[in-house]
């Protein structure tokens, strides 16, 4: 399905195609995180922005009470129905499913529906291609059935299908970056009250560069699942001493040193990471006020440095990644992004120097590890909307 269309048109015609016209497209972005990783789900602040990578729905009613999907990416098809929601044989549909059961669940009335799909965010590399997914089908579906759902609730319901239905227990970072992304800006989020702040992040001098590792770590999702367990155990512990202490947002390292260092090393390993990063980032958005992009570069670099090491959660190539750039001044910052075990690292790049530095540093990653990698550079663009049609 190559051809030079814009994918708003080439997913319209799509669906024109195998469903008729589309009742409403969807487009909802990917997203980037430049500070504050691991601890959404803490209750900490992260720094993401939604960006110029997106995934479409093309979206109509059908009568017959039925769901029929096409992932044009992929080519592949699915049909089911509304009144039994499951999944056999093919994991795709689970992002859209579990989107459907949760609205059901929540009381919301649907009827049958089809809807093709089509995007431009690589899969598997950490720029949360399934958090885009969920997000534009809630979006499509409470425009399609007027469920009068407000972006919050879109959020909190995309998030609640990674839980429960794709086994995911991720936190809410990703969809409300895709949801309620902005160009030009970086969304500072408080993950526990959901308030939230635009920060404005120049790209004028600056790109963000992303360099894909390419690797699709199997275990990714088990041991994200158990780094978030590490964190509850660390958490009971330091409640014994500090009953008011709801979250990890709620400790301080000396908190961490005095329940948690003689205690089990990895429990204790991982708190120190949470604790540090929710303080590194409110750090860092001071950086970015003052436009200090030096600064708030050296701390992506402890960022990176905490993940790899504390929280255990980069992989070789993503360590090569960031030690590539790690001491070049037309890099201020970098490291790797999202939840780990592989996809990219993000790295802040002096604009005239890009295509020098990414030359140098595919050749050396070809060299290191036998194979090629990709470069993205992003900029940062609205969250989910109606597309035009
Ligand atoms: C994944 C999850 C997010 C977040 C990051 C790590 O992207 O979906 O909720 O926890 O990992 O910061």
């Amino acid at each position: 399905m190559e051809n030079n269309l814009p994918i708003s048109s080439r997913i319209r015609e799509i669906y024109q195609q195998r469903f008729g016209t589309p009742a409403c497209i969807v487009r909802s972005p990917g997203r980037i995180n430049l500070i504050g990783e691991h601890t959404d789900y803490n209750m900490g602040f992260v720094l993401p922005a939604a960006i110029d990578k997106a995934i479409y729905v093309a979206i109509g009613k059908r009568d017959d009470g039925r769901i029929h999907l096409y992932a044009a990416d992929l080519d592949r098809t699915y049909e089911g129905s509304l009144s039994d929601v499951h999944v056999s044989g093919q994991h795709w549909p689970v992002y859209i499913l579990g989107v459907v059961q949760q609205l059901q669940k929540a009381g919301h009335k649907l009827a049958g529906f089809s809807a093709a799909i089509l995007g431009d965010v690589p899969l598997g590399a950490g720029l949360s291609s399934s958090a885009a997914l969920e997000c534009a089908t809630v979006f499509a579906l409470n425009e399609l059935f007027q469920l009068g759902l407000e972006k919050r609730n879109m959020v909190q319901l995309a998030q609640k299908a990674e839980n429960e239905f794709v086994g995911l227990q991720c936190g809410i970072m990703d969809p409300f970056a895709s949801v309620f992304g902005k160009k030009g800006q970086v969304i500072r989020l408080d993950c526990r009250s959901l308030e939230y702040a635009y920060m404005p992040f120049s790209t004028e001098t600056y790109k963000i560069v992303l360099f894909d590792t390419g690797v699709k770590h199997s275990l990714a999702s088990s041991e994200y699942n158990l780094r978030r367990q590490e964190c509850e155990e660390g958490i009971r512990t330091i409640q014994k001493a500090y009953p008011q202490v709801r979250s990890l947002r709620d400790a301080d390292i000396s908190m961490v040193n005095e329940c948690l260092q003689a205690g089990d090393p990895v429990v204790y390993k991982r708190c120190k990471y949470v604790v540090e990063e929710i303080s590194r980032l409110q750090e860092a958005c001071d950086d970015l006020v003052n436009n200090d992009l030096v600064a708030f570069g050296k701390k992506m670099f402890a960022t990176h440095d905490g993940l790899s090491q504390l929280y255990q959660v980069s992989c070789p190539e993503a360590d090569a990644l960031v030690d590539m750039v790690r001491n070049r001044p037309e890099v201020p910052g970098a490291r790797m992004m999202g939840g780990g075990f592989g996809g990219c690292t993000i790295n802040i790049v002096q604009q005239d120097v890009i295509p020098g530095l990414v030359a140098i540093v595919e050749k050396d990653y070809k060299e290191k590890f036998g194979k090629e990698l990709k470069t993205y550079i992003v900029n940062i663009d609205e969250g989910t909307t109606l597309v035009n049609i």
